[in-house]
């Protein structure tokens, strides 16, 4: 494989781990690191042997060594960067949520049509074990059931609770969730109703709190309960049924049970099982193989217009209509 140039924008927890992955794969190099915290950025560089380190993201945009950017900042960046890279034609990879509203969504997804770019989202329980399991063992699901409690994980003063750079843990944790109900049944979500509100973090002022009803295009329903607050570790899980078969994921779908030994086996995978360490060589051979991503815009577009839909439903006490 010719040498893949790669930019790490965002040097954090998740910038850091995806860099770690690309530096296990032949032919492919972290060229360049990006923070606005030049210190992280400087760090970054030592710790991946890159070739330069900047605060200033359009520095990589031109440069034209660079093919492709993995996108790992706070959400309020993740447009305006995707946008950026689509058009300085560099492919992306990008950390959930693709995007923080529907008018961002429709933008990226349109930059990214005229690119020709690969554009992959990091949907990681696409890639868990368990799903596959699951995905495998009841292909066609007429009833879904997500739940996502996330424990107090950020606080009011976290960056992801800000409702300009982050938008709660809605937004954030539940999308995994979103877009696994429709990984899971192939079908596109048409219509959601949904209660909630502000719950737990009332001087954030996001929705932390929502419960919904979800109708897909080929019929088959839907329960969406995500919320933030309570205590533990995350309370993921997605579960489907369908002609008296029925089956579980935990978490971000690394492990899965079936109460039913014929229709499935239960397994533990634990963290190994998590697809975080698969999503990046499956975004390198996207490139290389000049196939579709796993997860596209489209995909990402989707989990993030039927979020702010329930919060739409929340607000207006209405049912929201999507058109994906
Ligand atoms: N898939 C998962 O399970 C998972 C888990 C955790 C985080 N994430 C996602 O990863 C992304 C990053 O989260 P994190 O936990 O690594 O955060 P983090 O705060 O550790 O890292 C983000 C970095 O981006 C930098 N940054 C912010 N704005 C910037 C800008 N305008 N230009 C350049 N750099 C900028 C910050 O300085 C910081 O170093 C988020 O999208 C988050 O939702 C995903």
């Amino acid at each position: 494989m010719a040498d893949l140039n790669i930019a790490c924008i965002g040097c954090g927890s998740l910038g850091g781990l995806h860099s770690d992955v690309v530096s296990e794969i032949e032919g492919a190099r972290i060229f360049a690191c990006v923070d606005i915290d030049e210190q992280k950025a400087k760090q970054f560089c030592e710790r991946f042997s890159g070739e330069y380190h900047t605060t200033d993201v359009d520095k990589v945009m031109m440069d034209a060594n660079i093919d492709a950017v993995i996108i790992t900042t706070w959400h309020d960046t993740h447009a305006p960067f995707s946008i950026k890279a689509a058009q300085a034609k560099k492919h992306v990879f990008i950390e959930k949520p693709m995007a923080m509203t529907i008018e961002e969504c429709y933008a990226i997804q349109e930059a990214v049509a005229a690119s020709g770019i690969k554009y992959m989202v990091a949907f990681r329980s696409r890639f868990a074990w368990g799903t596959r399991d699951l995905k495998k063992a009841i292909p066609n699901p007429k009833v879904t059931i997500t739940h996502c409690r996330a424990s107090n994980i950020w606080g009011d003063s976290s960056w992801a609770q800000d409702p300009i750079k982050g938008g709660g843990q809605v937004l954030s944790q539940a999308c995994h969730l979103a877009d696994l109900m429709y990984y899971l049944n192939e079908s596109e979500p048409i219509s959601v109703y949904a209660v909630g509100g502000t719950f737990n973090h009332q001087s954030t002022e996001v929705i932390d709190t929502v419960n919904a009803s979800i109708k897909f295009e080929n019929g088959a329903v839907g329960s969406f309960i995500a919320g933030d607050g309570g205590s533990g570790g995350l309370g993921f899980f997605v579960e489907v049924a369908a002609d008296g078969k029925s089956g579980m994921v935990k978490g971000h779908g690394e492990d899965v049970v079936f109460e039913d030994p014929s229709v499935g086996e239960s397994k533990i995978y634990g963290p190994a099982g998590s697809g975080m360490r698969e999503e990046i060589p499956a975004f390198i051979k996207c490139i290389v193989e000049d196939t579709e991503p796993i997860a596209t815009e489209k995909d990402g577009a989707r989990a993030t217009i039927l979020i702010r839909k329930c919060f739409e439903s929340v607000r207006t006490g209405e049912i929201q209509f999507l058109n994906i």
